[in-house]
């Protein structure tokens, strides 16, 4: 997928991936990125909006926890942009001591946001079709024993992505689905670690030991994922590497006769 000119929407566009994702997307000349977050960042969006004059950026206040916040927030974009080419749910909490917040922002506002945009998006109900692209992580792939709830919750995503990414839907709708399931990287969510694992207990130290990768070579990764606009892609963003998972099958439905 070809970004120039393209209108994208980017849940999370202020956190410490998304603002480099955002970046990267400007550089690439679109017709108008929406910003939806939980707080505003004046200085950041003013500066995008200089920076990227030819880009309509503008920022929408959406708690992903509220379906009638990503409503209205879905519906003010849609009046600024004539569609939505790519949403990219990339919102998130790790901090398994907080077990609703876990999986109301990391899962369940996902599974919403991803619906109100199909709706927009799916070409049988007069839409283009266009790119959702739902940030999962190593977490999503592999349970993640000091982070067992959000491990849940972003294996949730994981499943819930592929599952829409599913031809009986894409070859319907037009709207590919995509799976990111970044490394660990440097942003202020592995920030205390400690008092985030799912109980109060000394963490095994090979998490410290864990290599990072920056937020700025992560997003590098994830724009090129999008460009490559593959539906059902699940890609692994470790260590500065892109790489596409070959996803194990463990089940397949036994047929009756
Ligand atoms: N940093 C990592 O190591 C890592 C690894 C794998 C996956 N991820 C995932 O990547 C994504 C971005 O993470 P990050 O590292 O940039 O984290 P971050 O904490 O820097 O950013 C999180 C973003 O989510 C937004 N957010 C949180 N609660 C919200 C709510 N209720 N409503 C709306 N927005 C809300 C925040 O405002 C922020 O913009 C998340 O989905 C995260 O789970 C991160």
């Amino acid at each position: 997928m070809d970004l120039a000119q393209k209108n994208v929407v980017y849940l999370g566009g202020f956190g410490g991936i998304g603002q480099k994702v955002c970046a990267e997307l400007l550089g690439r000349q679109l017709k108008a990125l929406a910003v939806f977050d939980l707080l505003p960042n004046e200085q950041l969006l003013s500066e995008w909006q200089s920076k990227y004059p030819q880009t309509q950026t503008f920022y929408e206040k959406v708690d992903i926890t509220k379906r009638s916040d990503l409503e209205a927030a879905y519906k003010a974009a849609a009046a600024k942009m004539s569609q939505f080419d790519v949403v990219v749910n990339g919102m998130g909490l790790m901090n398994d001591r907080m077990l609703l917040p876990t999986i109301e922002i990391n899962l369940t506002g996902v599974i919403h946001s991803s619906l109100i945009a199909l709706d927009y998006m799916d070409r049988t109900k007069g839409g283009q079709g266009g790119q959702i692209v739902n940030i999962s992580s190593v977490a999503g792939l592999e349970p993640t024993a000091i982070m067992a709830i959000y491990s849940a919750a972003k294996h949730g995503v994981t499943a819930f992505t592929r599952a829409l990414a599913h031809d009986f839907y894409f070859l319907r709708t037009g709207v590919a689905f995509v799976t990111i399931c970044p490394g660990f990287t440097d942003t202020s969510l592995l920030h205390d670690l400690g008092d985030k694992t799912t109980f109060d207990i000394e963490a095994p130290k090979v998490y410290d030991r864990v290599k990072r990768q920056s937020a700025e070579v992560c997003a590098q990764n994830l724009v090129k994922a999008i460009e490559l606009n593959k539906n059902a892609a699940v890609w692994l963003l470790d260590v500065g590497e892109l790489k596409q998972l070959e996803m194990p099958v463990m089940w397949t439905p036994v047929l009756q006769d």
